[in-house]
């Protein structure tokens, strides 16, 4: 399973690429504005550094929601370097924009994901990526886990080569249940990739050894 880091900041985005385990990193207008980013030129050259700090796949989303409008500003997000990825919404016109994006072999990641036919219409239209939600469908009461279930049956069922990449990351457990189904990529922000590292065995089973190794100097 890849781990991507869902945020903008720039010192988040490096912990994680130093930590090793990075393949690649998500955005969305809400993460962008966070971190104070406003103006297309600001926007741009902020993609452009995360593309210079991270490797891999890196996503980055339209603001606008017509098809006119999508493409061209995926096209020029699709410029700034050969990892970015064009983020979609899942809207008629952004259905339309997938298969645009497909057709000119720029890669897209289709966004706002909360059923499995979402889905299927994205892989249909040729998306290298779907995003669907877990967190906010857990916050509403629907397990968002059995999404992940669902669309990796239809996809596997169909042979797709879209790859599911699990967004919406509360927790730690939400990434190992994502890997026990099956997702292609989970997309988290830094915290919950950190808590994966945490265990009080492993910190005792350390002190313990470390004063052992105190006793052999
Ligand atoms: O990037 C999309 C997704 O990961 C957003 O997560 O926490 O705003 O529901 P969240």
């Amino acid at each position: 399973m890849k781990f991507f880091i869902d945020t903008a900041n720039l010192e988040q985005i490096k912990e994680a690429q130093d930590l090793g385990i990075l393949d690649g990193v998500t955005t969305n207008p809400s993460l962008m504005a966070k971190e104070g980013i406003s103006g297309k030129e600001a926007i741009l050259n902020h993609y452009k550094t995360i593309c210079e700090i991270a490797d891999g796949d890196i996503s980055a989303e339209v603001l606008s929601t017509t098809y006119e409008e999508m493409i061209k500003e995926g096209e020029e997000l699709a410029a700034i370097h050969p990892n970015i990825v064009v983020k979609i919404p899942m809207i008629k016109d952004g259905v339309k924009a997938l298969k645009y994006f497909s057709n000119k072999g720029i890669k897209t990641n289709c966004t706002l994901i909360f059923s499995a036919g979402q889905a299927l219409l994205a892989a249909k239209a040729g998306a290298n990526y779907v995003s669907p939600f877990l967190g906010r469908l857990d916050d509403i009461s629907v397990d968002g886990m059995n999404l992940i279930e669902e669309i990796r049956i239809i996809f596997d069922n169909y042979m797709f080569d879209t790859e599911i990449l699990a967004a919406s990351i509360r927790s730690p457990m939400h990434i190992i249940n994502c890997a026990k189904v099956g997702a292609d990529v989970v997309t988290s922000p830094l915290a919950s990739i950190l808590n994966l590292l945490k265990h009080p065995l492993t910190d005792s089973g350390l002190a313990q050894f470390v004063a052992d190794a105190k006793k052999m100097d």
